[in-house]
């Protein structure tokens, strides 16, 4: 008897989720790499309950139309890429055409969306992987993404996701990364109603890193901030460029707190 089954498509895609999310931050990943492959300028992302609950991620990009957003949820469908020589010049962050199927497999999604210079934007609910409604609706131009209780059809990897601080702390630092990836996009994170983030654009890169590095994020206090700043203004920062920058800040950090101990000392303890 024939032992070899074809994988339901839901099946498929819960696999399939396996690799793309492992958690509230790969969620907000995808989808933000999804808005700035859409040309956004803004970008906002909410969360709740460090994303278990919900992760929201609002796009100002070029939208998509009806039959594009139906597309969008299946797998392997990408406006990417369409011949295997594309792959030879991809320029966009994601090309597989598995991310959105694969969130909307393990979670109650839904995905608003309306192209640039339509009348109507659709909204799509999808629920473990089952579409559950397409509808015609009002829409702002560009995208929204809502990821409603994540893996609520597949308790052992929710189980496996952390308390809401460590995941919330998980998003920031992915949020913290795109952000210094892409001066170009304004980015705001809010958390229950507080925020979290909000990173204007178009800075500079040295307005951008003295932001984050403001938000404690770096720990180097203001003097680390500006000197990170001139560094990354200097170097023409890239994502790569930070870890240097920050290396630098530590550095000069520590010989500053070193001198200020030594003179100190020099003071209390005057040679008689
Ligand atoms: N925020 C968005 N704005 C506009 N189009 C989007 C957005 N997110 C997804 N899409 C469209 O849906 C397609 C599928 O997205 P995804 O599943 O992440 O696959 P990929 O990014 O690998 O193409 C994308 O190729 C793109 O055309
Ligand atoms: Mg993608």
């Amino acid at each position: 008897m024939a032992k070899i089954n074809r994988l339901p498509s839901d099946l498929a895609n819960q696999i399939a989720a396996g690799e793309v999310v492992e958690r509230p931050a790969s969620v907000v990943k995808e989808l933000v790499e999804n808005a700035i492959d859409a040309g956004a300028r803004r970008v906002a992302i909410h969360i709740e309950l460090g994303g278990k609950k919900q992760v929201r991620v609002e796009d100002d990009g070029e939208g998509m139309e009806p039959e594009d957003a139906r597309l969008a949820i299946e797998r392997h469908a990408t406006s990417k890429i369409r011949r295997a020589d594309d792959l030879a010049a991809i320029l966009t962050l994601g090309f597989r055409g598995e991310a959105l199927p694969s969130i909307a497999s393990v979670s109650h999604f839904l995905l608003r969306t309306r192209a640039r210079g339509r009348q109507s934007g659709t909204e799509i609910r999808v629920n473990g992987g089952a579409v559950a409604g397409v509808v015609e609706a009002a829409a702002s131009e560009g995208t929204v993404v809502e990821v409603n209780d994540l893996f609520y059809n597949l308790p052992a990897r929710r189980k496996f996701l952390k308390a809401d601080g460590a995941e919330s702390a998980q998003v920031s630092r992915i949020v913290t990364q795109l952000a210094l990836a892409y001066p170009e996009v304004g980015f705001t994170l809010t958390s229950a109603g507080r925020t979290v983030l909000q990173i204007v654009a178009p800075p500079t890169h040295r307005a951008r890193v003295m932001a984050l590095f403001q938000l404690g994020l770096g720990g180097g206090g203001p003097i680390g901030a500006f000197i990170a700043g001139s560094l990354a203004a200097l170097w023409g920062l890239k994502l790569a460029m930070v870890l240097p920058a920050l290396a630098m800040t530590v550095l000069i950090g520590f010989v500053l707190v070193r001198s200020r101990i030594w003179t100190m000392r020099t003071v209390e303890r005057p040679n008689f």
